[in-house]
């Protein structure tokens, strides 16, 4: 009897030594290509981990949504199936109305205005926006100012009128389209293309790099530099696996974060700078507007930023507009 719980006691000491001895599994899934500005940052992160939490930790990165795509990753994020995520700012609509003062167009002169903001206290504090449904916030990612391509030249707000924009999922981005007389249809990025090609949207807002690492050059002859909106991201994690990390475990994997941020972030302007080019050598016409076509634009989509103001909070919104030079 003696014997047997004796065994039985060894047997559980070892499988937990085991277990502890298991690397901590991090699976990072996202929707875009490897050599964009979130693909690169992805892979550094796995890079970085793996050198210096060697045997620690082990990061698996899915990216084109292999894994997860935007219909299904939050959830996926919050049933902790998938441990590291960076959706655009523009996909967490249903877990807070904060966030969607980055989807206000116009709203930042540059991606230097977006780095400001992003470092003060007002957008630090949405980092924790979502606590209560279990997303972590832990850094925000960038991607770049975005663009309206389309199947026409688009000059004036009034060439868009009639056509349909695949859009994120966000009310802002909707109702940013409805206002110079455009429909538009929310489309998880993975299905961006094959709309084009059916032909159920005839534009979309994206950036270069997304623009190009998908090929929608072909499809989308003209892009409009209007630097309208900005896609940037939030590097999030399930509440309960990230601060279930062992303490110097994860300030180590905090601090490769911030490493990464600083990469991911330096590196954006230029990769979206060389995808405009491969993007023109592919055949894509560049659209450049003058002042005061651009101020058209504007003055047609900036209305959204006092109809969104409660939504978002006066103090988020002030604090945002407090970053231009
Ligand atoms: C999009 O859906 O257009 C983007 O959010 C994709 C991405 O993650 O860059």
């Amino acid at each position: 009897m003696f014997k047997t719980s004796l065994a039985v006691a060894l047997a559980t000491l070892l499988c937990s030594a085991q277990a502890l001895a298991e690397p901590i599994l991090i699976k990072f899934s996202h929707v875009v290509a490897e050599d964009t500005p979130k693909g690169k940052g992805a892979l550094m992160f796995k890079r970085l981990a793996e050198e210096r939490l060697a045997g620690k930790v082990q990061v698996e990165v899915y990216p084109d949504s292999t894994l997860f795509g935007d219909a299904d990753e939050l959830q996926a994020l919050r049933d902790n199936k998938v441990q590291l995520l960076a959706p655009s700012l523009s996909k967490f609509e249903q877990y807070t109305t904060q966030l969607q003062v980055f989807d206000l167009p116009f709203l930042f002169d540059d991606l230097e205005a977006v780095k400001r903001f992003q470092k003060r206290e007002k957008s630090r504090e949405l980092l924790r926006s979502m606590a209560s449904h279990g997303i972590y916030g832990l850094a925000y990612w960038n991607n770049g100012m975005k663009q309206l391509s389309a199947t026409r030249a688009l000059h004036t707000p009034a060439d868009a009128a009639g056509l349909a924009f695949r859009i994120q999922p966000s009310e802002i981005l909707e109702q940013q389209f409805a206002r110079v007389g455009a429909s538009s249809l929310r489309l998880p990025f993975a299905e961006t293309r094959a709309a084009l090609q059916a032909g159920r949207v005839q534009g979309a807002e994206n950036t270069w790099s997304n623009l190009a690492s998908q090929q929608l050059g072909a499809l989308q002859p003209y892009v409009t530099e209007t630097d309208h909106g900005v896609l940037s991201y939030m590097l999030v994690s399930n509440s309960g696996f990230w601060t279930s990390i062992p303490y110097q475990i994860r300030v180590q994997l905090e601090a490769i974060i911030d490493e990464v941020t600083l990469a991911v972030n330096s590196e954006a302007e230029a990769l979206n700078a060389r995808d405009r080019q491969r993007l023109t050598a592919a055949g894509s016409q560049l659209v450049s507007l003058s002042g005061e076509q651009r101020a058209a634009w504007r003055a047609a989509m900036q209305p959204l930023w006092q109809e969104y103001e409660g939504r978002i909070g006066s103090d988020v919104l002030r604090a945002a507009q407090t970053v231009n030079r």
